[in-house]
């Protein structure tokens, strides 16, 4: 296994190794560090079935069945489908509006995800190049550069998280085929508290935990001045030097770490360039700390 990191903010290549074979204990934990320290992992040249790919991502903690789960692949609900693809009769073969805009995947949930991971089996490309990007934004980098006086602020504090919220936004969009959640699967998703400032599994750094995606409002605090806050932390987290944009390639096996980075999709591709994403959603459900330690 050989790691290139991308000299960026976030990101490395992992090369030399197969996915389909069950990884080693160390090189398991190789992955789990490698995670940790740049946020965004990229295995290209991958080929396996539904079976070896739930597998894979299966290793770094329970998967998740989504709340809102229309698309998956055949007899597997944890692995969801991505794409902009109709079938002949007209049906969508996947979610077509995943991660337009910035979120972190699970903060609406009480039991928060580690990673995700998407294998890519097609990519739009336009003129040669591929589009369709998937950005990433560092959460480490964004709590070490905030002034220490607002870290003050923070310390200790908790944000409500609604999964409703992006929904909504996604809903209200011309075309969306979304519909309005039903009281089941809010009851399933209720709103929840999380720390604003976290201790990362595989770091033992900071984070910083919010989102523009699901952060709703800073707990016990005037509106006005959390909507201030987060406005702020919101346009924090844009800063240049937090991004990294992950260019696909068919074959790409993407893993991300969902507390120390945040993410969005660019939906710059028509029906005539096919997006076609397996995707699972790993919760932190291990003991990290002592797997990396
Ligand atoms: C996701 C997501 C981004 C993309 O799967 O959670 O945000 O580029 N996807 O498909
Ligand atoms: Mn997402």
């Amino acid at each position: 296994m050989n790691i290139v990191p991308t000299g960026r903010s976030l990101g490395a290549t992992i090369g030399g190794i197969d996915l389909a074979d069950l990884l080693s204990d160390s090189d398991f934990r190789t992955v789990l560090r490698a995670l940790g320290q740049y946020g965004v992992l990229c295995f290209p040249g991958q080929s396996f079935e539904t079976p070896a790919f739930a597998a894979f991502a299966r290793r770094f903690g329970e998967l998740e069945v989504n709340v809102a789960n229309q698309f998956h692949e055949p007899d597997f609900p944890e692995i969801m489908i991505l794409s902009n693809q109709v079938t002949p009769d007209g049906k969508p073969v996947g979610l077509n509006d995943a991660g337009q805009g910035w979120h972190t995947d699970m903060s609406y949930s009480r039991e928060i995800a580690l990673a995700n991971v998407l294998h890519a089996l097609a990519v739009p490309v336009r003129n040669g190049t591929s589009v369709g990007e998937t950005q990433f934004r560092n959460m480490h980098a964004a709590y070490d550069e905030l002034p220490e006086s607002l870290k003050h602020t923070l310390e200790g504090r908790t944000a409500t998280h609604d999964f409703e919220k992006f929904w909504e936004v996604m809903r209200q969009r011309p075309g969306s085929r979304r519909a309005k959640l039903t009281d089941e699967q809010k009851r399933r998703k209720p709103p929840v508290s999380q720390p604003l400032v976290r201790v990362h599994p595989l770091t033992g750094r900071n984070v910083l935990y919010a989102n523009p995606g699901y952060t709703m409002w800073i707990d016990g605090m005037d509106r006005n001045d959390s909507d201030t806050i987060l406005d702020y932390l919101f346009r924090h987290q844009e800063r240049a030097d937090f991004l990294y944009a992950h260019r696909w390639t068919v074959g790409d096996v993407l893993m991300w770490d969902n507390i120390g980075t945040v993410h969005n999709a660019i939906a710059d591709y028509t029906l005539e360039e096919p997006r076609y994403m397996r995707r699972a959603q790993v919760m932190a459900t291990l003991d990290y700390r002592s797997l990396v330690g």
